[in-house]
């Protein structure tokens, strides 16, 4: 199993390498990523190239046994060559950006397209057949720094072409858009604008209020614009080397289709920070991540960056406390992690990341971490064959579609609405449960999930129909939500009644929505709606809740329709944390989907590898927990008895 550190030779003196490659191998770390900053180490004038060095420190390191994932170096430019081009972006008011920190180039700008090709083709040339190579890693985190949408003039040309092979003809485009709303007709595609500043922001905060078609596809050409850009890198790579290709995606980013972008690489890859200045996650949203990790491809990835200490740019999130760094190791390996790096080896004492700290702090002495780390490494040694390859078993899937992300942020509907949470608020419940979703894409849709979960899922498409259509005919158990099936692929509005496409599956329709401020109470015990309510119709389906206020009241809330030998919950409003744990309880145990109950702050995961068997077992709590489940440890080859430590880990045997 690879397990390993991001590591950045260049930051420091040869003299050192030899003796941190050691502390590397004494660590049980097997693998590093480098050089995905060096480009300017690596062309220091334009081309004109130095491998010496990255030629030493693979020897240094496959001295100690010790592999490679090499990343090309293209999210931070030299200055070099952005003094002699303009590759930078323009923001939506036409301001450049400036050089000083790192992803500053366009995707479409052909300048950075062709030196990038440049560096890439040397790296693969020299490092393609390299056997201390194990993996490349294109490029850094795309769309970091808000850096996916540009509206620069090569953005601007390239639109027109990605239009006009989506549109055909400008006509085409003109009735599709609506564009004769506020008289916007386009004569060509080259006519066509990026949705850039208008005149109306600042009415609305930045709201720009441009036609929601021509947003949704600038949201898609920007993603595809990236996608674009990393097949160049892939096609050149793949002419010298048969190694696997990954990139390093963010969990839960949305800017970029991340299943679109995957669908290319070997492996699936992310970086893993838990508790950093921004963000002291709830461990359901970092399991949540995973999970959407796991779905890009539908299969395991790897952690390319896994937290190792206190970290933050300017100011510092928590530090890790004793057992933590062990744990998360452990929550990332049992969503699916089989292979897993941390970042950073040893924090740096200069640049911008002075404050992210590494394995190994400032001055190289291992403290604490380190072996904390090293111990992890030495139980992953012992039990790499029950991760690598191992199955998560669930009966759930949780569809998030990127599309539907831009979509939701073009309008978001009501004050307090986010298509995310909402997802979230899904997932956890289904956490709390035991359920133990996947969180996968369209292409996911399909009988071996006993129930999926579409909240919000707007634009349907044909497609889209078909599938859902012959999933739940076939007995499974669909659930929509509010805002599901409002809106055709083209983002404009269904002139069909609501739930538009979905409407025959659900077997009710919306007759009024009510999204005014104010609570409104459910029957049965469900709690209160904050955001949104749908006033339904049934036609086929059984009411389950009903509203019990406002001039709506006993009018049906949330509805179930038996379609085919499946059945399609409708779920017409907003519900409370406590509200949505009882529905999705009711829906799990009429499905017959499984799950595993556990105390809260803990996570029972059941995985299979081989034929065999296991649960592992997380806390995320300072306090030991009884579990609720004995059984022979992996991990020490002793009888648990239940109780596990706080930030404790457990991995059972579950063949009987
Ligand atoms: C990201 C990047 C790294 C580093 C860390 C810490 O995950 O991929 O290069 O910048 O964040 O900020
Ligand atoms: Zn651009």
């Amino acid at each position: 199993m690879i397990f390993g550190v991001d590591y950045y030779p260049e930051h420091w003196d040869k003299s050192e390498w030899k003796k941190q490659a050691r502390i590397m191998r004494d660590g049980n770390f097997n693998t590093v990523r480098i050089a995905e900053f060096a480009w300017c180490r690596l062309e220091p004038e334009e081309d004109t190239f130095d491998f010496s060095w990255l030629d030493e420190i693979i020897d240094i390191l496959a001295a100690e046994g010790i592999g490679v994932i090499l990343g090309t170096p293209t999210a931070a430019p030299p200055k070099w060559l952005v003094n002699k081009y303009d590759v930078y972006m323009r923001d939506k008011y036409g301001r450049q950006r400036g050089y000083g920190s790192r992803r500053e180039c366009c995707a479409n700008n052909s300048y950075y397209i062709a030196r990038s090709k440049v560096i890439v083709e040397q790296l693969a040339k020299r490092y393609g057949k390299n056997p201390n190579v194990i993996a490349w890693q294109i490029d850094n985190e795309f769309g970091c720094h808000q850096s996916t949408r540009c509206y620069c003039e090569h953005c601007g040309r390239e639109f027109a072409y990605w239009l006009e092979k989506k549109y055909k003809s400008i006509d085409r485009l003109n009735k599709i858009y609506g564009t004769v709303f506020w008289s916007q007709e386009y004569s060509s595609f080259d006519d066509v604008i990026l949705p850039a500043y208008t005149s109306c922001e600042g009415d609305y905060g930045k709201l720009q209020a441009h036609n929601p078609s021509l947003e949704m596809d600038f949201y898609r050409f920007s993603s595809d614009s990236w996608v674009r850009y990393q097949q160049m890198q892939i096609d050149i790579i793949r002419k010298y080397s048969d190694y696997p290709i990954t990139h390093n995606m963010m969990g839960h980013f949305s800017d970029i289709d991340y299943r679109k972008l995957g669908e290319p690489l070997d492996i699936t890859a992310w970086d893993n920070y838990i508790d950093n200045q921004w963000d002291c996650s709830d461990f359901e949203n970092i399991s949540m991540a995973h999970e959407l990790m796991r779905g890009v491809k539908n299969k395991n990835f790897w952690v390319m960056e896994q937290q190792s200490g206190p970290c933050g740019w300017d100011r510092f999130g928590g530090t890790p406390r004793p057992g933590q760094l062990r744990l998360w190791t452990y929550q990332s390996i049992a969503h699916g992690c089989e292979g897993l790096l941390y970042f950073r080896f040893r924090s740096a004492p200069f640049g911008m990341e002075q404050y992210w700290l590494g394995v190994v702090d400032h001055d190289g002495v291992p403290r604490r971490r380190y072996y904390e780390i090293k111990q992890t490494g030495e139980e992953l040694k012992k039990l790499s064959d029950i991760f690598v390859g191992a199955k998560n078993s669930t009966d759930v899937l949780l569809v998030k579609s990127y599309e539907e992300v831009w979509c939701h942020e073009i309008k978001c509907h009501t004050e307090g609405f986010d298509y995310r949470n909402t997802l979230y608020s899904y997932y956890r419940a289904n956490n709390h449960l035991g359920t133990n979703p996947v969180c996968g894409g369209e292409d996911m849709i399909g009988g071996e999930y006993k129930v999926i979960y579409m909240p919000a899922y707007s634009m349907v498409s044909a497609e889209v129909e078909k599938r859902l259509e012959e999933y739940v005919q076939n007995g499974g158990t669909l659930v929509l939500t509010y805002l599901s099936g409002t809106r055709d692929v083209n983002n404009n509005i269904v002139t069909s009644a609501i739930p538009g496409r979905l409407r025959k599956l659900a077997g009710t329709s919306v007759a009024e929505f009510d999204s005014s401020r104010g609570d409104v109470e459910l029957g049965n015990g469900f709690g209160v709606s904050k955001l949104w309510r749908d006033i339904l119709e049934p036609e086929t389906a059984d009411i389950r809740v009903c509203y019990n206020g406002e001039y709506y009241k006993d009018s049906a809330a949330v509805t179930v329709n038996t379609y085919g030998k499946g059945r399609v919950w409708y779920v017409g409003c907003d519900l409370e944390e406590s509200a949505l744990l009882k529905l999705v309880k009711i829906i799990s145990d009429e499905a017959g989907a499984g799950y595993i109950s556990h105390p809260d702050g803990t996570e029972i995961i059941k995985r299979s590898v081989n034929g065999r068997e296991y649960f592992m077992l997380l806390n995320y709590m300072r306090n030991a927990i009884d579990m609720g489940i004995r059984g022979k440890s992996l991990l020490s080859e002793k009888c648990f008895d239940g109780i596990l430590d706080g930030y404790g880990v457990e991995i059972i045997d579950a063949s009987k």
